[in-house]
């Protein structure tokens, strides 16, 4: 299994560019099962997650060719409607496939994703909506197993709450659905906006983009996409808070900074300044000031433009260093504070009260090396931060969780000046 190991305490300086974003990539790639043909995505990041995603979409009978960040899917000869447990067990987000699936071919059966790391994660509401569609459920032998004769049909569908990848199942069920669709209290991360611009090229009729109401008239047919996915703000912002971490100045490229209202605001509260560009944001500290000068801040976590619950255990690593205590409120997912006791061995003084991490933030004492467990991808990249900013070495298990969402982790936090690498025992 590989370990990462850090030798911290060096500041990381320069720019380092941002990957295609995971979360966008997924659900882009599900939607090329909506349509025969050949697929072309661009900006793909190459990742655990992806590579993922293409063995259940190879199950499901398409093909693929990657040639650089550019990805050729073709969904010509999609006839089998079965994702399997074996695959979906090891990323939930594998059930992308259902919306698509049984719209194409008015049937889906999928392995229930089942719990993780950091929570239950139900998919009652993508089940709920499809239903409401016309589709009929059944859950049995820990499956879903979904069937409509002939097409779906439109309906309106109220969420509960918005649930991001809920809406992008019901978004791609509705594209070939007849008549017309409605989602209330539908999520609107940007990663929906860029589901939306790929189903617009591929012929589909969709008003309401980056709004909490999307309305969706069926089309009988799509073409197939060319569309490139929108670059990573979750590691964008890990960058940032890295480099910040180290006491370092530097620049993430190749982003969105409109992508990052919250994160880049709390930043700017703490102390440090934050340059926006087109596609750039620069992260530097006021002339003589350092780590031990930022001001702890609190977060709570919401639903977009709110602050990304993907960010919060980089966030966290960050409170540590910084003085005076940050009250961390986690109001997505009910267990993401497995960060904390790793975070703990390395000196951080944290205490959780239910939903709520309070930081009492370490000041010029600073953190220090350990060994220490991976336990989620975003807590992996907790550990990481702390371990840049550590003194001493830290040593990283369980990395196949990084692994699954940043590209070229060591190649770009080397090329940062950050003396980090891999070894496999
Ligand atoms: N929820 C339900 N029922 C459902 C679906 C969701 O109760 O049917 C609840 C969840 O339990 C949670 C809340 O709704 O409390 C929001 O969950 P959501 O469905 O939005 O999460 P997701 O779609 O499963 C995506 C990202 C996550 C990210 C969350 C929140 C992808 C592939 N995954 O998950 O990303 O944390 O949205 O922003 O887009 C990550 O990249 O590390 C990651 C976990």
């Amino acid at each position: 299994m590989d370990k990462l190991f850090i030798e911290g305490g060096k500041s990381l300086n320069g720019s380092v560019k941002i990957s295609g974003a995971k979360n966008a990539a997924l659900p882009l790639m599900a939607a090329t099962l909506l349509a025969p043909g050949k697929h072309v995505l661009r900006n793909v990041p190459d990742l655990r997650d992806t590579r993922t995603l293409l063995k259940v979409m190879e199950e499901l009978g398409a093909t693929s060719e990657r040639n650089g960040d550019v990805l050729t899917i073709d969904a010509t000869h999609v006839n089998n409607y079965e994702a399997s447990y074996e695959l979906v067990r090891t990323m939930r987000a594998s059930v992308l496939v259902l919306g698509p699936l049984v719209a194409r071919l008015g049937r889906a059966r999928v392995s229930r994703p089942g719990g993780c790391a950091i929570g239950d994660r139900p998919i009652n509401l993508h089940v709920m909506g499809l239903e409401q569609l016309g589709a009929t459920c059944i859950q049995e032998s820990g499956y879903v197993d979904v069937k409509v004769d002939g097409r779906l049909t439109g309906n309106t569908i109220h969420f509960d709450l918005p649930s991001v990848t809920g809406t992008e199942n019901l978004l791609m069920a509705a594209v070939l659905a007849s008549g017309t669709t409605i989602l209330k209290n539908a999520a609107k991360e940007p990663e929906i906006g860029n589901l939306v611009d790929m189903l617009l090229g591929m012929g589909a009729k969709i008003e309401g983009r980056d709004t909490d109401e999307l309305i969706i008239h069926g089309v009988e047919e799509l073409s197939p996409a060319d569309c490139a996915i929108i670059p990573d703000r979750i590691e964008a912002g890990t960058y940032l808070i890295a480099i910040a971490a180290t006491g370092g100045a530097g620049t993430v490229t190749n982003c969105i900074p409109e992508h990052l209202p919250a994160l880049l605001n709390k930043l700017r509260a703490t102390g440090l300044i934050i340059d926006e560009d087109e596609n750039s944001i620069s992260v530097s500290y006021p002339e003589g000031k350092g780590v031990a000068d930022l001001q702890c801040i609190d977060i709570q976590t919401m639903p977009y433009p709110g602050y990304a619950t993907d960010l919060q255990a980089q966030f966290m690593a960050l409170m540590s260093l910084a003085t005076g205590s940050a009250v961390i409120d986690e109001t997505i997912f009910e267990n993401r504070f497995m960060h904390v006791a790793e975070l703990e061995r390395m000196n951080a003084i944290i205490k959780i009260k239910g939903s709520t991490a309070v930081v009492t933030g370490k000041g010029e004492d600073g953190l220090v090396g350990a060994p220490v467990m991976a336990t989620d991808l975003r807590a992996s990249s907790s550990l990481v931060i702390a371990g840049l900013a550590a003194t001493g070495k830290t040593e990283i298990r369980r990395i196949y969780h990084l692994e699954r969402g940043y590209e070229k982790l060591v190649d770009k936090l080397t090329g940062l000046g950050a003396k980090v690498w891999k070894e496999s025992s």
